[in-house]
């Protein structure tokens, strides 16, 4: 058997982790990721068969029955994920009908999967409905959206066009648009619900005064969307106070669509 820490997918998980951690985006433990695994790929590096522990999840989720997920521990720093992978992250099978997540390699401390579970695998299952090549749900805190739920009016259709005015690049990369959920208290099975419901119609889920969800089909992907729709934060908060001098037209930001080929959100362009 192949040594675990030279995965593929373990490497890009933890690089991911800490490029995450030198954006600002993940102070503390503030966020998780959450990887679908290849069973086949799993296989080569640890032996899928093993139960080190179960851990109880609180909810079911009986779309994921049987498959495997890389995921962040609750409470661990991104920070220290590099210097001990083993330690903070986790390997989990959903079994028992998703109510049960069985530890198959990680956590080595005793530790849990992040308190997150319930958003990440209520998410994963419907990124799946809508596109079964979808892998990644990230969860991070980057300064810029989060200030922006304070200041701007948090209608998706709104909070999406301001995000595509600031930057050329931001139509193709989340046509889509982002949605958006009120403050609502994190870490529970409602909060679940209500980020894979939105996670239904776009790949990014804002939290108000929280932080925000990705979700794609690779870390690389998801990293990019959230990057991009921060950035866009960023030059808004830039902007926001100042006389505008210009702006990027609606007919724009059609033409940047037709262009790339991409389809905006019906309805959501004048
Ligand atoms: P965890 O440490 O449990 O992953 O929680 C961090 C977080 O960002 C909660 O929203
Ligand atoms: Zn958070």
């Amino acid at each position: 058997m192949k040594d675990i820490l030279e995965a593929p997918f373990l490497i890009e998980m933890v690089r991911t982790a800490a490029n995450m951690y030198s954006h600002g985006w993940d102070e503390r433990n503030g966020g998780n990721i959450s990887l679908r695994l290849d069973e086949a790929d799993a296989a080569q590096h640890l032996d899928t068969s093993a139960a080190i522990r179960d851990i109880p999840t609180g909810f079911e989720a009986p779309e994921l029955e049987g498959l495997c997920f890389l995921v962040t521990g609750a409470g661990k720093y991104f920070k220290n994920i590099p210097y001990d992978p083993a330690r903070n992250l986790g390997i989990i099978r959903i079994v028992q009908g998703g109510n049960t997540a069985r530890l198959l390699w990680g956590l080595s401390d005793g530790g849990s999967f992040t308190s997150e579970l319930p958003a990440h695998l209520m998410s994963h299952a419907a990124r799946l409905r809508a596109d079964p090549r979808q892998r990644v749900v990230m969860h991070c805190h980057p300064s810029n959206l989060l200030a922006m739920t304070y200041v701007h009016d948090l209608d998706e259709r709104a909070f999406t066009r301001t995000l595509w005015q600031m930057c050329t690049e931001c139509v193709m990369v989340f046509p889509d648009g982002v949605n958006v959920l009120p403050w609502m208290l994190c870490g529970t099975n409602e909060i679940g619900r209500a980020t894979a419901d939105k996670m239904e119609t776009a790949r990014l889920v804002v939290w108000a005064q929280h932080g925000i969800y990705g979700a794609g089909a690779d870390l690389d992907e998801t990293f990019g969307l959230i990057e991009t729709a921060e950035k866009a934060a960023e030059i808004y908060l830039k902007i926001a106070h100042l006389p505008l001098k210009a702006t990027l037209s609606d007919s724009a930001i059609r033409q940047i669509a037709a262009h790339t080929g991409v389809t905006p959100r019906e309805g959501w362009l004048e």
